[in-house]
């Protein structure tokens, strides 16, 4: 079923693929294109309405992307956000200087005043706090267009043609610090570009594999699965395309928390694809062996994953597609830039080179990590797996502090199950966003029965986060703590301490390796 389509055009803003989620979240089918796309593709699209984004350029600059000035003769309404709004104007005919004094110039929450009689306002309160960004002033606003907001500094942050359906905004209704952006961007859709809401996760289902069918044709894809949400919900959805072209290789490294490596075999061994669980335990820990750098460690873990991919790989012979559960944080964090590196990530997803393969594909690449999770339990995925918290690549090989040995992943095992079984009971597992047991490499005294101990000391780990570049330590109750305490060292034998970690990130990280 076709929907209808909202284009949403790039001029290179942070929050660009934000509005993009905003649209869909209000049931509106929505992609983000490059600027640049032509006229001809728009009408092949045919959207109902255009939003242009914010950028980091000045319109009136030559080298500033702009947009084929026919593209207000479609008929369509359009909705400029900052730099959008400001391109808009430029190209009606309007005026944009840099802002001469500062406070033109708007950073931050603003107090904003909202014609309510423009269709865009509709519904809102007269006032309200916008999120602004933006260095250039709208200096005249091209003819047929009326000032529809303003704030104490700058007399116009909204401007509209009605008539023509041309809408813009200085601020950013995208952002969760704008107040009523919701129903600003509610209106443009339903209101002036006439949206019916005919778009749900299910349908991005359906046109994925649909999408997924065309591309692949009768080819051969491989995925690496690595047990965890993204890789997980990016087999079930090729699968769902093209079952059986499709293998799955799930490199087991003995690194894995208890039982889980047979809980992803068992979602997908009666797929329909071909699923190969590799057991790689023995070779990992022969590396591992001895060594207790932590980065040493990350880097074996993903050098010895790469490596069986690659033999495994080999004996299925060339395949014509590398699958990936690349999700949308993923595409901003690896383009970040030159930050420094605090830990050397590995994430079983991102092995593009190292087997024979035609190209890449990544179903998820557009989708936020919410809605991965809402696309998952729409293919039927069990639970545990959709609303598995992140688990790093190197697993449990970074949560034991200095040397790894099968005997201390064992004892491991046994607590953290222990703690996620006691949080999961006390109704915690979703508001703690993650939360884990790391063995130290610390022992101590103590004493059990009558009897002298020398154990380790266990840490728990809970934080709470949104983003986890940034996590605070989770406020978990002291019962709880008291009951996953008194459990562990009942019923584990080798730890004799626990400790919690009350540390935010920063300074610490949320790992402790
Ligand atoms: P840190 O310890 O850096 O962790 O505060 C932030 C988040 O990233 C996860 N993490 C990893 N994920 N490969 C991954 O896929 C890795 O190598 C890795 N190291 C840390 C960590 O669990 C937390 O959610």
């Amino acid at each position: 079923m076709a929907h209808q389509l909202v284009l949403v055009l790039d001029f290179g803003g942070q929050y660009n693929q934000l509005i993009a989620r905003r649209v869909r979240d209000l049931g509106v089918y929505c992609e983000v294109h490059p600027y640049h796309i032509s006229l001809e593709k728009i009408k092949e699209l045919n959207p109902i309405g255009i939003i242009f984004t914010g950028g980091p350029n000045s319109v009136y600059l030559e080298s500033s992307p702009h947009v084929d000035p026919a593209i207000f003769e479609l008929g369509i309404p359009v909705l400029g956000i900052c730099y959008g709004c400001q391109l808009m104007a430029h190209t009606l005919g309007g005026k944009v200087t840099e802002a001469q004094d500062d406070s033109a110039r708007e950073y931050g929450k603003t107090l904003t005043y909202y014609d309510t009689s423009c269709a865009l306002f509709k519904g809102m309160p007269e006032q309200g706090i916008s999120w602004m960004s933006h260095g250039d002033y709208m200096a005249k606003v091209p003819e047929g267009f009326a000032l529809t907001a303003h704030s104490d500094a700058c007399p116009n942050v909204a401007i509209a043609d009605e008539k023509r359906r041309f809408y813009g905004v200085q601020y950013h209704p995208e952002v969760n610090h704008t107040e009523h952006g919701k129903t600003m961007l509610h209106n443009f859709l339903y209101e002036i570009c006439g949206a019916k809401g005919d778009w749900s996760m299910g349908d991005y289902a359906q046109t994925a594999v649909e999408e997924i069918r065309r591309k692949v044709g009768d080819g051969k894809v491989l995925l690496a699965l690595s047990g965890g949400v993204d890789s997980s919900v990016c087999a079930a959805l090729i699968a769902k395309a093209v079952g059986s072209q499709l293998t799955c290789i799930f490199v087991d490294h003995g690194l894995m928390r208890k039982n889980e490596g047979d809980e992803v075999e068992a979602a997908f061994k009666d797929s329909g694809i071909h699923f190969i669980r590799v057991n790689g335990e023995e070779r990992f820990l022969k590396r591992l062996a001895g060594v207790t750098d932590p980065e040493t460690k990350r880097k074996i873990i993903g050098e010895e994953f790469i490596r069986v991919f690659e033999e495994e790989g080999k004996k299925i012979g060339s395949v014509d597609y590398l699958a990936q559960g690349t999700i949308y944080p993923d595409v901003i964090e690896s383009g970040a830039g030159d930050a420094a590196v605090i830990k050397s990530h590995h994430n079983v997803g991102g092995l593009p080179d190292y087997v024979d393969f035609k190209e890449i594909i990544e179903p998820l690449r557009s989708l936020f990590k919410d809605e991965v999770r809402t696309l998952g339990q729409e293919l039927g995925l069990p639970d545990y797996l959709v609303w598995r918290q992140p688990f790093p690549g190197p697993g449990l090989g970074i949560r034991v502090i200095g040397e790894i040995t099968k005997e201390k992943l064992d004892i491991l095992r046994d607590a953290d199950y222990i703690f996620r079984e006691e949080l999961r009971l006390a109704g915690l597992d979703r508001d703690v966003h993650q939360y884990f047991a790391v063995l130290t490499n610390m022992r101590s005294v103590g004493v059990m029965g009558d009897g002298r101990t020398y154990d380790y000391t266990l840490a728990l780990r809970g934080v709470t986060t949104t983003d986890f570049m940034t996590a605070d330590w989770a406020r978990i109750p002291y019962e709880v703590l008291e009951k996953v305490s008194n459990r562990i060292v009942n019923e584990v034998q080798g730890i004799n301490r626990i400790v919690y970690d009350i540390t935010s990130k920063p300074p610490a990280t949320i790992e402790w390796e």
